[in-house]
C-alpha cells in the first residue's frame, strides 16, 4: 500500500490559453502533450473520489481531501492503478451513486518538478492549475516557490477556491433552478416560456420566470424577474447566471436583458444558455455585451 502523497496546487481562469502555452514554452517546460480525461466523481462519504479514464493513458481511481481556500494549497492522495475502470467505474456507482462527470482536455507540462495542467473543461471553459509534486520529506517551501514564480510568470491573479466537479455541480444546480422557475412561467400569449437564475456571490441562487401581460407591453422577461428576486434578497453581485427556454434550442438572451446582467455581473461571469433538451452553451457575459456601457462610466 501506498503512503499519501502531497502536492501545492492551485487554480485559476485561464482567459488566454494560447498566451498560457506560449510563456510554458519559454520558461522551457517540457511538453508532454494533450491528454483527454473522465473524471467520474463518487459520493464519497469522505473527501472525495474519483475514477480517472485518460487518454492516451490508463485509469486511477483518486482518493482525496483539499480545504477549499482561495490560495496555494496542500493536498493529500492516493492513487490505485485500475485494470478493469468499466467494471469499478459500474460498481462504485451501484453502490455509492455518481455525482458527476467531469470531461477535460488536458495539455500538461512539466517544469521543474510542477506539473502544469492547461484545461479545457466541458461546460466550464478554460483553465490552468499549478501542482508542485513534493517528495515525502519535504517541507513544501521549495515547491511552494516554484508555485509562486510560475503563477507570477502566467499572470495569475484570482485563484479559485472550487474544483470543477463544484463547478459543474454549481451549474447543475444554477440550471435546476432555471428550469423550474421556466415551469411556472406565465406565457399564455408567447406560448414561449423561459427561466432565469443567478448565483449570487454569497453563493445564493436566486431564480425567476417571464411573466406575460394581456397589455402585451408590459409582460416581463425571466431576467428582470430573476434580478427582481435577488436584488429583495438583499444580493446585488451575481457570479454566474443561467437562461432556459421550453423550447428545442439553447436561449439567448434579449438585447434589453443583456444590459440587465451587466449592471450586477463581471464582464467575465458565465451565463450558461440552456435548452428545455438539455443542451448548454456557456458564454461570458462580455461575448453576449462586448463594448457595454456599464456602472462604472457614471461618476
Ligand atoms: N423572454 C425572456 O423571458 N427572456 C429573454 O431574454 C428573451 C425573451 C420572454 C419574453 C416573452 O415573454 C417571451 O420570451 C417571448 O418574447
Amino acid at each position: 500500500m501506498s503512503a499519501p502523497r502531497r502536492n501545492v496546487e492551485l487554480k485559476a481562469l485561464d482567459p488566454d490559453p494560447v498566451r498560457s502555452l506560449a510563456v510554458c514554452r519559454e520558461l522551457g517546460a517540457e511538453d508532454h502533450g494533450v491528454l483527454h480525461q473522465r473524471d467520474t466523481y463518487f459520493r464519497a462519504r469522505r473527501g472525495r473520489l474519483k475514477l480517472r479514464v485518460e487518454e492516451p493513458g490508463g485509469a486511477v481511481l483518486i482518493q482525496y481531501d483539499r480545504p477549499d481556500a482561495a490560495e496555494v494549497r496542500e493536498s493529500c492522495y492516493r492513487l490505485a492503478p485500475v485494470p478493469d475502470p468499466e467494471t469499478l467505474r459500474a460498481s462504485l456507482d451501484a453502490s455509492l451513486g455518481t455525482l458527476v462527470v467531469v470531461d477535460k482536455e488536458r495539455h500538461l507540462l512539466l517544469w521543474d518538478g510542477v506539473r502544469i495542467h492547461l484545461d479545457t473543461v466541458a461546460g466550464l471553459g478554460s483553465f490552468v492549475e499549478l501542482e508542485g509534486v513534493a517528495p515525502p520529506e519535504s517541507d513544501l517551501s521549495a515547491e511552494r516557490e516554484k508555485v509562486a514564480h510560475l503563477q507570477d510568470a502566467l499572470g495569475i491573479g484570482e485563484i479559485l477556491t472550487d474544483s470543477y466537479s463544484d463547478r459543474l455541480l454549481g451549474t447543475d444546480a444554477l440550471t435546476a433552478a432555471a428550469r423550474e422557475a421556466m415551469e411556472r412561467a406565465h406565457a399564455p400569449y408567447s406560448h414561449f416560456k423561459v427561466g432565469a437564475a443567478l448565483r449570487a456571490d454569497d453563493g445564493s441562487l436566486h431564480a425567476g420566470a417571464n411573466v406575460e401581460n394581456a397589455a402585451y407591453p408590459q409582460g416581463q422577461c425571466a431576467e428582470a424577474s430573476a434580478i427582481g428576486v435577488l436584488v429583495a434578497a438583499g444580493r446585488t453581485r451575481v457570479l454566474e447566471a443561467a437562461v432556459i427556454a421550453d423550447g428545442p434550442d439553447v436561449c439567448v438572451p434579449c438585447g434589453g436583458c443583456r444590459q440587465r446582467l451587466r449592471e450586477f455581473m463581471p464582464l467575465d461571469g458565465l451565463v450558461h444558455l440552456c435548452s428545455a433538451a438539455g443542451e448548454r452553451r456557456t458564454v461570458t457575459l462580455e461575448e453576449l455585451l462586448p463594448m457595454s456601457f456599464g456602472p462604472e462610466f457614471l461618476p
